[in-house]
C-alpha cells in the first residue's frame, strides 16, 4: 500500500468503491464479440460469484436476443444489482423496464459535437430529455444511474447543469463517461471534484482506453472522491476497450488501500471464462490476468522469487487465483531451472544442471520458446546420459551429404574405448544414413540391432527441437532405450544411438565387475 498515506493526506478518496461491471454491455460491444443469452447468463453468474456490485447485463433495445438475455439474468436471483442500458427514449426505457431489472442506466450525449452532429438537439432539448427520462424510470420504481455521454469533451458549465437537473429529477447516481478515452488523470480528477461540489449523489466514472489511460483515469476519479467505477473483465469494450476490472480492483486494494466487494481469488477464473466465451484472447503481458503476469524467466528474477517472492512480485499470484510460473529461456539461470525441475520431481547433479541450462540458453538464443515439456525432455535426455555412465563411445565428427540428386551419405568418426574409428553409411535420408554409419561402428563392439526409432518434434516451427528415442537389442536380447534431444534431427538420432550404446556398455561393464 505504497501510496495509501499520501493519497489520504492529499485527497479525499472513499473507503470503499463500488464496481459496475459492463462486460455484458460495453464489453460485448467489442468488435467481433456476440454472446448468446445462455453465454451471457453464464458470465453473469460468474460475475456474481466474483462479487461485483452492479452487473450491466445489456442494452435491451438492441435485439430480441439481447432483451431475452437481460431478462434471464434479471430473473436469476443473483446478489448483484442488475442493470439495463437505455437511451433517453421511451422505447429504450420500456424495453429495459420489461426485463425486470433493478436499475436503468440512462444516457444522453452532452458534448457539442454529439449534440450537433449526432443528436441534432439543442442544449435545452438535451436537458429536457434527460430530466424526463430520469423521471420516467423513477416513476417505474427502479434505481436510476444517469450518464452524460462524452462528458469529458462537454462544456463544463453545461455538463454541471445537466447533472444538477437530473439529480433534482431523482437520479440516484451520476456517471462521468470518458467516451472516446481522451481524458488524462488530472483532468478526470478535476472533473470529478467539480461534479462532487455540484451534486450530492454517488459519482461513477466510465473510462475508455483509447490512449491506454482508462485505469489511470478511473483511479484519478476515485482520488477525487468517485465512489463507483465502470469496468470490464479483461478490459473488453468498444474500440480499445474499457478500464479493466482486474487492474482497477487490485490497484485500489494494493496501491490505495481502498476496498471493493470483489473476491480477488475469483479474478483469473472469470477472466478465463470471458476469454473463452467471447473468443478474445488475453494478451500475454496483460496485467494480473495475462499469461506472463506472474511468469519469471531471467536468472536474476527467478533466483529472486524462488528465494523471496516479494523481490519481483508486487502481489502474490495466489491472491488473484493464479500460480507463479518459471519459464525456461535464454535468460534462464541454474536456480530457476533447478526449481522448475524440482517442481516436476526431477533432481539433477550440478554438472547435469549446467548442461540443461546451457541447452535451454542455446535454444533461447535461436528464438525458441522452451515449454515445460521441452525442459523435461531436455533434462531427461541429459540425465539419461549420466556422467557416471562412462562414455565409452563419443562422437568426434559427423558429416552428412544430402540433396535431390545425391544418395544421402553420412560419415562418422567415433571414439570407442579411447580409439578412433571412422565409418560411412548411405540411406534413404540423412538420418537413416547417419544411423547406419554409427550402428556399423557400435555394432562391431556390441553387436547391437536397432529395433525401434521414434522421432517427435517437441517445439513448433521449422527449428523445432527433435526428440529421438531409439531401442537397441543386444546379443542377449536385452532391449535398451536411448534418447537424444537436439535442434538438429540427425544429431538427435546419432545422440540417441550413442546414448543407448553407452548404457549397454556400462551395464556390461557393471555386470563383468560383479562376476
Ligand atoms: O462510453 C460511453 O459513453 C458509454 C455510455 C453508454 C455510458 O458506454
Ligand atoms: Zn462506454
Amino acid at each position: 500500500m505504497a501510496w495509501r498515506e499520501l493519497v489520504r493526506k492529499e485527497f479525499s478518496p472513499p473507503e470503499k468503491v463500488k464496481i459496475l461491471d459492463t462486460t455484458l454491455r460495453d464489453g460485448e460491444q467489442t468488435p467481433g464479440v456476440s454472446l448468446t443469452p445462455e453465454e451471457k447468463l453464464e458470465i453473469a453468474r460468474q460475475l456474481d460469484a466474483l462479487g461485483v456490485d452492479i452487473i450491466e447485463a445489456g442494452f435491451p433495445i438492441t435485439s430480441k436476443g439481447e432483451k431475452e438475455a437481460v431478462k434471464l439474468i434479471a430473473r436469476e436471483g443473483l446478489n448483484a444489482e442488475i442493470c439495463g442500458l437505455a437511451r433517453c427514449e421511451k422505447q429504450d426505457m420500456d424495453d429495459a423496464l420489461d426485463c425486470d431489472v433493478d436499475s436503468v442506466h440512462v444516457f444522453i450525449a452532452t458534448s457539442k459535437i454529439h449534440m450537433d452532429k449526432k443528436l441534432r438537439l439543442s442544449r435545452d432539448e438535451v436537458v429536457r430529455k434527460a430530466v424526463e427520462s430520469v423521471e420516467y424510470c423513477k416513476d417505474h420504481g427502479v434505481t436510476v444511474e444517469f450518464s452524460a455521454e462524452d462528458a469529458t469533451r462537454s462544456e463544463i458549465n453545461f455538463l454541471l447543469r445537466v447533472f444538477r437537473e437530473v439529480v433534482d429529477a431523482g437520479a440516484d447516481r451520476i456517471d462521468i463517461p470518458d467516451t472516446v478515452g481522451v481524458c488524462i488523470p488530472i483532468g478526470m480528477f478535476n472533473l470529478v471534484r467539480k461534479v462532487k461540489e455540484t451534486v450530492n449523489v454517488p459519482i461513477a466514472v466510465h473510462c475508455h482506453d483509447d490512449m491506454g489511460l482508462a485505469v489511470a483515469n478511473s483511479l484519478a476519479g476515485v482520488e477525487a472522491g468517485a465512489e463507483e467505477i465502470h469496468s470490464t473483465i479483461n478490459g473488453l469494450g468498444e474500440r480499445a476497450g474499457n478500464a479493466s476490472l482486474e487492474e482497477v480492483v487490485v490497484s485500489l486494494k494494493y496501491l490505495y488501500g481502498i476496498s471493493t466487494n470483489v473476491r480477488l481469488e475469483e479474478i483469473y477464473k472469470t477472466s478465463q471464462l470471458v476469454s473463452r466465451l467471447t473468443g478474445i484472447n488475453v494478451q500475454p503481458n496483460k496485467a494480473i490476468v495475462g499469461e506472463n503476469a506472474f511468469a519469471h524467466e531471467s536468472g536474476i528474477h527467478t533466483h529472486g522469487v524462488v528465494t523471496s517472492p516479494e523481490t519481483y512480485e508486487p502481489i502474490s499470484p495466489v491472491i488473484v487465483g493464479r500460480v507463479r510460473r518459471l519459464v525456461a529461456g535464454k535468460h534462464a539461470g541454474r536456480h530457476g531451472i533447478k526449481e522448475m525441475l524440482s517442481e516436476m520431481g526431477i533432481s539433477l547433479t550440478d554438472q547435469q544442471l549446467k548442461e540443461v541450462t546451457e541447452r535451454v540458453k542455446s535454444l533461447g538464443d535461436k528464438g525458441k520458446e522452451v515449454t515445460d515439456t521441452d525442459l523435461l525432455d531436455i533434462a531427461e535426455a541429459v540425465a539419461l546420459y549420466p556422467r557416471k555412465i562412462e562414455e565409452k563411445v563419443k562422437l568426434k565428427e559427423l558429416l552428412v551429404v544430402t540433396g535431390n540428386k545425391v544418395t544421402p551419405t553420412s560419415t562418422v568418426r567415433l571414439e570407442i574405448n579411447g580409439n578412433e574409428y571412422t565409418s560411412a553409411g548411405i540411406g534413404v535420408g540423412p538420418v537413416d544414413a547417419s544411423i547406419k554409419a554409427v550402428k556399423k561402428l557400435v555394432g562391431e563392439i556390441a553387436n547391437l540391432e536397432l529395433v525401434n526409432f521414434k522421432l517427435d518434434a517437441i517445439t513448433g516451427g521449422t527449428d523445432a527441437l527433435a526428440n529421438v528415442v531409439v531401442k537397441l537389442r543386444d546379443e542377449n536380447g536385452r532391449i535398451i532405450s536411448g534418447r537424444g534431444v537436439r535442434e538438429d534431427i540427425v544429431m538427435a538420432g546419432v545422440e540417441a544411438i550413442i546414448n543407448a550404446a553407452n548404457k549397454i556398455l556400462s551395464i556390461r561393464h557393471a555386470s563383468k565387475n560383479k562376476e
